[in-house]
């Protein structure tokens, strides 16, 4: 029988400031303990009172051995880097970003035409056998992340499968479910998660029963709240009865690796974190 994953924790997101001063919402960050893995961060960008003046942004910084994931749903990040890349991530676009053995960009949040700044930027980590490999870059346009409407429930696929469509972020070594999942009141999303993978949702607006398949309970979850569940085969929720609600689904395969956090890298050894602090100030860093 096919048993649905119970919730291991709920972390309520703490207020963290980064780059040149941008007030985030943290989920968790990069730690020794990997509680997470194949996931490092979770930071959710949402600051958007005008009388805060223009947001400050992350000027140049470098990534080493992960994957940064950042995607918006109001205004934009303007970013530019090492390799000549530049663009803007607009409402509804996702950048999928493999730091691999390195890059340094800017990342500059605009708000939108209403004010507002609304993102989340994801952390996968990357195996020992990728984390020197050539930077690579997804860019993924709103429209082409499949939407799939049904019967009050809306899915976006950034990556991964559901109900047999895939989402365009392809060859992740985490083999990550990133998606979008919107359900008006009351109604069910179920999906199959494979056994052993980490497993995470990011309540962001309204409430949710997360479903046991005990007596048909399960436990309610209200936004702003992360929540990593247990083992199982499936993740099975359902809006509250009378309101809607909203969350990211983010599942990976653990790497099961020994992890070495510092800053913008995360490598796997203490010798590899000082080789990437040596590349960097000899200014061997981006080749
Ligand atoms: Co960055």
């Amino acid at each position: 029988m096919k048993q649905l994953r119970k919730i291991e924790q709920v972390i309520e997101p703490q207020y963290v400031i980064e780059g040149a001063g941008v007030l985030l919402q943290r989920s968790f960050g990069p730690k020794v303990s990997n509680l997470f893995d194949p996931f490092l961060l979770f930071d959710h960008f949402a600051f958007n009172d005008p009388l805060e003046g223009p947001i400050r942004g992350f000027p140049t910084h470098p990534h080493r051995g992960i994957e940064t994931v950042t995607y918006m749903l109001e205004g934009q990040v303007r970013h530019r880097d090492s390799l000549g890349n530049a663009g803007e991530i607009g409402p509804g676009a996702v950048q999928w970003m493999t730091s691999g053995r390195g890059i340094l960009h800017e990342e500059m949040p605009q708000r939108g035409p209403n004010g507002v700044i609304y993102g989340f930027q994801l952390w996968v980590n990357l195996p020992a056998r990728l984390k020197m490999s050539q930077p690579r870059y997804q860019e993924i346009g709103g429209g082409t992340i499949p939407s799939i409407e049904k019967d009050g429930v809306t899915v976006k696929v950034v990556a991964g499968d559901y109900q047999g469509v895939g989402g365009p972020a392809t060859e992740i070594a985490a083999q990550p479910v990133y998606m979008e999942v919107q359900l008006e009141a009351g109604r069910e999303f179920e999906i199959d998660i494979p056994r052993g993978h980490t497993t995470l949702a990011y309540v962001f607006e309204g409430a949710g029963d997360f479903l046991n398949g005990e007596t048909g309970g399960g436990e309610r979850v209200p936004a702003v709240r992360m929540v990593k569940f247990a083992d199982g085969d499936a993740l099975k929720v359902r809006a509250a009865e009378d309101q809607h609600m909203r969350f990211m689904l983010i599942a990976g395969a653990p790497f099961g690796e020994p992890i070495a956090p510092y800053g913008p890298f995360v490598m796997n050894t203490q010798e590899e974190i000082r080789q990437a602090l040596t590349d960097l100030r000899s200014g061997t860093f981006v080749s």
